[in-house]
């Protein structure tokens, strides 16, 4: 990214105590957070502090262990001349363990190798910005036109930015590192799950391979027995719909999908997805309520895999009432939890039979499942279990309340964008 040192220009007309610019730059160190805006504030500080023009800004890589220019200012063909230094580099070495400060004019003078680095990027110093030893980043500034740095002052006053903007870029690159490692362990859970539930699905289509091939076995010699023929078909039916409802979710689920996130209305996808539900519902004599809390936040979310979590429990709500009627309500509000930040909240409550102590425990677990029936309807037990995962890659949260006789109400919480 390149900018140019005109924005030198609108504070320039201030004229700033080397002090009060100190506190500025702190202050604006501290509220900053793109990494880009910061990199950019710091370097242009620096600029102006030795009157360069030119200028350019490198900050580590962790990954890749070198530092790479993330910004510029002043033209382009100055310190870009090396896009990237490895940790290794003299310039870098000598950075961290001799000079926070490295001025072509130093004297006693610097070693040669770093003369050539300043020399082909077109500078005349450099500028370590370290945190508590560590280079986090180094700027590498063309020649001053006015004030000579190399008093006492000047020194003191340019490694007193160098220290703040090191401090705020250590906080993203820490950040950063954070959220690698979320995105990471979120990765190695959905890993850990899949083989469980490979282990699962092995056990689970043993039975009903079980029976097909008994059925393929005896059927030669059973040709003739209609009725045979006819309820067994019926049973191996049935096992080889299920081993295709099992392999449906386990591919579902299998198929790592970071969320796409959009910004969307709650509201308009509970709507649509009830749309969708409707018509079973009526056919169970289920009545749906809705409750849809107007002016919600936004949120951000994956359309596709949240409509996939409000249909399971929804679905799940519609199974568990049976075919003698109840009643469905679905409510979505503002969630007030501690701290500043925004939720959002959907409940699916029914008044079905509830799910005792002892299975509560289990809902999440793959294969978990009281839907034995034989038939197309039955469960596999995955429904919640995708469920539970995707709320996790929302960073939202999933709470069930049931009591048996009663009913059952699921809450999913997701975190929603501030309302300006
Ligand atoms: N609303 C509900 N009321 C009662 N029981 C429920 C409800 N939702 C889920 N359950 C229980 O949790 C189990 C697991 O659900 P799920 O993972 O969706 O698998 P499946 O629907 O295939 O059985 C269900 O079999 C059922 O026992
Ligand atoms: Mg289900």
């Amino acid at each position: 990214m390149t900018t140019s040192p005109s924005h030198q220009a609108a504070d320039s007309s201030i004229v700033l105590t080397p002090l009060q610019r100190l506190t500025r730059f702190a202050q604006d160190m501290g509220t900053l957070t793109d990494r880009a805006v910061i990199a950019e504030r710091i370097l242009i500080e620096l600029c102006d502090a030795t009157d360069s023009q030119q200028g350019a800004l490198y900050l580590l890589d962790r990954e890749h262990d070198q530092y790479d220019c993330v910004m510029t200012v002043g033209s382009q063909n100055t310190s870009t001349a090396i896009a990237s230094f490895a940790s290794t580099h003299t310039l870098i070495q000598s950075l961290v363990h001799e000079h926070s400060m490295l001025l072509a004019t130093e004297n006693p003078p610097i070693k040669p190798e770093l003369t050539d680095v300043l020399r082909t990027t077109h500078s005349s110093q450099a500028v370590a910005l370290l945190n508590k030893g560590r280079l986090i980043a180094f700027a590498l500034l063309a020649p001053g036109l006015g004030r000579p740095l190399d008093h006492a002052d000047g020194r003191d006053f340019l490694l007193a930015l160098a220290q703040s903007g090191a401090n705020a870029l250590d906080s993203i690159l820490m950040n950063d590192d954070l959220h690698q490692s979320q995105t990471l362990m979120r990765r190695t859970d959905r890993l850990r799950s899949l083989e469980t539930i490979a282990g699962g699905f092995a056990h689970e289509i043993r039975n009903p391979l079980t029976s097909i091939k008994t059925f393929i076995q005896l059927a030669p010699e059973r040709k003739d027995d209609a009725e045979f023929i006819y309820d067994f078909s019926r049973i191996v039916l049935d096992d080889v719909h299920r081993i295709e409802r099992l392999i449906q979710e386990i591919l579902d689920y299998a198929r790592y999908m970071e969320p796409k996130l959009t910004d969307e209305d709650l509201n308009e996808i509970v709507t649509s997805c009830l749309y969708f539900i409707e018509v079973k519902a009526d056919s169970k004599r289920i009545k749906i309520e809705k409750e849809l809390a107007p002016g919600l936040p936004r949120v951000m979310l994956d359309r596709q895999q949240i409509k996939q979590v409000l249909l399971n429990l929804l679905l799940n709500a519609i199974d568990a009432m049976g075919d003698g009627g109840g009643q469905l309500k679905v409510r979505t509000h503002r969630l007030v939890k501690p701290g500043a930040a925004a939720w959002t909240q959907i409940e699916i409550e029914d008044n079905g039979p509830g799910i005792s102590k002892a299975n509560l425990e289990h809902i999440f677990d793959p294969f978990f499942t009281t839907k034995h029936t034989s038939g197309e309807h039955a469960g596999t037990g995955l429904g919640l279990t995708i469920v539970h995962q995707i709320i996790q890659e929302h960073r939202g949260e999933i709470q069930v309340e049931s009591t048996e006789g009663v009913g059952t109400t699921f809450s999913v919480n997701l975190p929603a964008l501030p309302i300006d």
